[in-house]
């Protein structure tokens, strides 16, 4: 949905931190994983490098995401796609 696209990318941004929501994307997909930063097995400080935007470059560094399962949990915190 091309309009929901427009919509939805630029909220991204505006949620970098968990007062404003923590938000990211991968591929088209939009996730809120507020609920997830405090339980991420790579710390806090790392996962909130990525919010507000992509995970790829980050996931790219760290291959330990490069399994099933991982997609598997993020897919729980899904809010939208484009
Ligand atoms: C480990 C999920 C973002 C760095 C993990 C693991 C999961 C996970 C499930 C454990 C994997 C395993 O051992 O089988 C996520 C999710 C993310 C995210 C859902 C975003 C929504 C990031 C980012 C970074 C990062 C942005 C770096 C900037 C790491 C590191 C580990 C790790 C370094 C290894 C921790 C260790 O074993 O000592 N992540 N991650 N993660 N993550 Fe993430």
């Amino acid at each position: 949905q091309p309009t929901t696209f427009r919509l939805l990318l630029p909220e991204v941004g505006r949620h970098r931190a968990p007062a404003d929501r923590v938000w990211v994307t991968h591929g088209t997909d939009v996730f809120d994983v507020t609920d997830f930063v405090e339980l991420h097995p790579g710390g806090a400080d790392k996962i909130l490098l990525a919010a507000g935007g992509a995970l790829e470059p980050f996931w790219a560094l760290y291959a330990v995401h490069q399994q099933p399962h991982v997609l598997e949990l993020l897919r729980e915190y899904k809010v939208g796609e484009d």
